[in-house]
């Protein structure tokens, strides 16, 4: 396990827990006197002490082109100075004022049936093009000659949740410049896409389009070639926004609000030009036991939000009530509020902020959940909700900055998440590879063993155990990097449909798992796929567990069977094998299981491999540990995700009743 260190705040002037969220001010600019007023009275009583603002404004900013307006927003920042606020201040470019949409229609989007989209919504631009670029670029370098010298300015919010793709002809020909670049030749093209399947083969550049279903959708290399220029879209968007931002206020950290698998970015890329990684979370609480399910995967957003760069992250956006475009918008329970927040804090966050301060009162979002509800007062079950977190941040700013040691990984991969969307064979479109690894996740999270989630891209160095569930593709370089944490002592563990593509989805030829048979000792023959109804089961250290979806047929080479299929006509065959290698172990998970075998089994790996949980005794149900360190302290942030009460022991820190949803933080010395 690394060393824990302290990392800097995120701003560093201001060393305490962001507490705020995104403000339109914007909204409410005819009744500012009244409102604005207000809100500052609202802002801190709530312990609100910093509000995201601009987003979506540049209507406000700009209302007709070239002619900017800020004198809104210089009172606005004027007001978060006065009472000694952190602006995370918002660029503009997620959505553009009406005026821009008609005088140049290229700045619209164009889908992938090739029709040009109307004026409208967000989030709808295209990120080629010359004109909107400039816009950005001008609106942008404004903002930051203004507010360079700012009190108030904190971070910058680059536009919003980018997203999306843009198939214009000024895109399509940015994607043939960043294949030629790729492949260097069209024979080279037309070998990784595999083209002589149906005739396929370009023989100009100019025939290569984007894929689309009046065109092309079956040519997987192309496919993934188009994600994966479209995250290089936006990686380039985000460079050349930032740009006049990095120029004219060079110490001021940039970000913008990912949202967690969201699919069509790999943001393990995007985040290498990222100064801080922020994102959005929404999960849908119940009020029942499915909270456990609902609050393990949201402890996964995080640690994958985290894992992007490896140290503190921002929740950029919750809901302190009900999420209005959920189809059933329900309430938080009581403690839910402080658990959600809680929960960010404990997994690597360094703020707790909203969507929104304020409710609007028209459009689509009237009815989302905000600080300062329609009625206008401090006097809301939300609103108290709301300070009662402020008031707990407020005890906690030992905790900013502190690492979040783990010595297990999990990997999960934009890539290989990319091709098992896309295949054709096996479940298609229920392979499931972001259920399965969180499924790996939530074992770990209920043992309360933290963990960091790593793509194939991160290195490998400071881990005792890796979990490589679904490892379909592999990437360049990756087999070589388990093979050599294995063969130094590490622990490996692979699942069924592992090494069976290349990065460009060519299936490897030799036998699966391909570059990776001789690490995990196997060879991967066939593959069955189960109908919902069909069952099997692995038989392990005497017991029976459930095997569905998709059995992996394989023969142990130098592998030891641990455990075997219990029925068909694969019986007796291994189901779960080890092998030894260098001086690690590879353990090989034929087929998908359930929460029960994962569950024992990644109990008794943690034990085998000496990975400590955070406490010692064994935690209830849907209640979990995770810790935050700095190397001398340690901050236990202990969490019951049930309606139920739970009892915790905590050896030396006592034993705990907790309340349905409470959250317990103590500390003890880091060993
Ligand atoms: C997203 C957006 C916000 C808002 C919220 C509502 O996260 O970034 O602007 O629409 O959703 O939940
Ligand atoms: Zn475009």
């Amino acid at each position: 396990m690394k060393k824990p260190q302290r990392f800097p705040p995120i701003v560093a002037k201001f060393p305490h827990f962001l507490h705020g969220g995104d403000y339109n001010p914007d909204q409410w600019i005819k009744w500012k006197d009244r409102i604005w007023k207000e809100d500052m009275r609202l802002a801190k009583l709530a312990g609100i002490n910093s509000l995201s603002v601009g987003i979506f404004a540049w209507a406000a900013l700009e209302p007709r082109e070239g002619e900017y307006h800020f004198e809104w927003l210089d009172e606005v920042m004027g007001m978060m100075a006065e009472n000694n606020m952190i602006a995370v201040l918002a660029t503009p470019s997620g959505a553009r004022p009406a005026w821009m949409s008609q005088k140049y229609p290229e700045v619209l989007r164009v889908n992938s049936l090739r029709q040009r989209n109307l004026h409208g919504e967000r989030h709808n631009h295209c990120l080629s093009s010359p004109v909107y670029r400039e816009k950005v670029r001008a609106v942008n370098t404004a903002l930051a000659e203004r507010y360079k010298d700012h009190p108030a300015l904190g971070v910058w919010h680059l536009s919003n949740e980018y997203g999306g793709e843009c198939h214009c002809p000024l895109c399509q020909e940015q994607f043939r410049k960043w294949l030629k670049n790729r492949y260097g030749s069209l024979d080279a093209l037309n070998e990784a896409w595999w083209t002589a399947f149906w005739s396929h083969t370009y023989t100009g550049w100019s025939q290569v389009e984007s894929p689309s279903p009046l065109g092309e959708t079956n040519t997987h290399g192309l496919n993934l070639d188009w994600k994966r220029f479209t995250t290089e879209q936006f990686v380039d968007f985000y460079l050349h926004e930032t740009a006049p931002l990095k120029k004219i206020t060079p110490s001021v950290p940039c970000t913008t609000n990912l949202m967690g698998t969201y699919p069509g970015i790999d943001y393990f890329r995007l985040a290498e030009v990222l100064d801080l990684v922020s994102w959005d979370n929404y999960p849908q609480w119940t009020g029942t036991d499915n909270d456990i399910g609902i609050g393990s995967r949201a402890a996964f957003m995080h640690d994958l939000t985290r894992g992007l760069k490896a140290k503190p992250f921002m929740l950029m956006e919750s809901s302190p009530s009900a999420t209005n475009w959920r189809p059933v918008a329900k309430l938080h329970r009581p403690n839910v509020h402080m658990l959600q927040s809680m929960q960010a804090a404990a997994h690597g966050s360094d703020t707790v902020q909203y969507f929104q301060f304020r409710k609007g009162r028209g459009a689509s979002e009237k009815f989302h959940g905000a600080v300062v509800d329609h009625e206008g007062s401090e006097n809301t079950r939300v609103f108290r909700d709301v300070a009662a977190v402020g008031e707990r941040l407020k005890t906690l700013d030992a905790v900013i900055g502190t690492d979040t040691p783990s010595a297990t990984a999990i990997v999960y991969d934009w890539n290989i998440r990319w091709a098992l969307d896309d295949i054709k064979g096996l479940l298609q479109k229920n392979t499931n590879y972001e259920e399965t690894v969180i499924n790996h996740y939530r074992a770990f999270w209920q043992l309360g063993i933290p963990v960091d989630i790593i793509d194939s891209t991160r290195g490998l160095d400071g881990y005792d155990l890796v979990i490589a569930p679904m490892l379909y593709m592999l990437r360049p370089g990756f087999a070589e990097a388990l093979e050599g944490f294995v063969k130094k002592g590490g622990t490996l563990v692979t699942t069924y449909v592992t090494g069976y593509v290349n990065e460009s989805d060519l299936a490897f030829t030799g036998g699966f798992p391909g570059p990776l048979r001789k690490c995990l000792g196997i060879w991967a023959e066939e593959i069955d796929a189960l109908y919902p109804e069909d069952v099997n089961s692995i038989e392990w250290k005497g017991k029976s567990y459930r095997a569905f979806d998709l059995c992996e047929l394989i023969h142990a080479e130098s592998a030891e069977v641990l455990g075997t299929y219990g029925s068909d006509f694969y019986a007796g065959r291994p189901g779960l094998t080890v092998n030894r290698y260098g001086s690690g172990k590879a353990y090989h998970i034929a087929a998908r299981t359930g929460p029960d075998f994962l569950g024992s089994f990644y109990a008794w790996l943690a034990k085998e491999t000496g990975i400590k949980p955070v406490l010692d005794k064994p935690l209830p149900k849907g209640v979990t540990a995770q810790v935050r360190s700095d190397g001398k302290t340690e901050y236990l942030f202990v969490m019951n995700f049930t309606p139920e009460k739970a009892a915790v022991d905590a050896g030396p820190q006592g034993k705990k009743e907790l309340e349905p949803y409470e959250v317990w933080v103590t500390e003890r010395k880091a060993p």
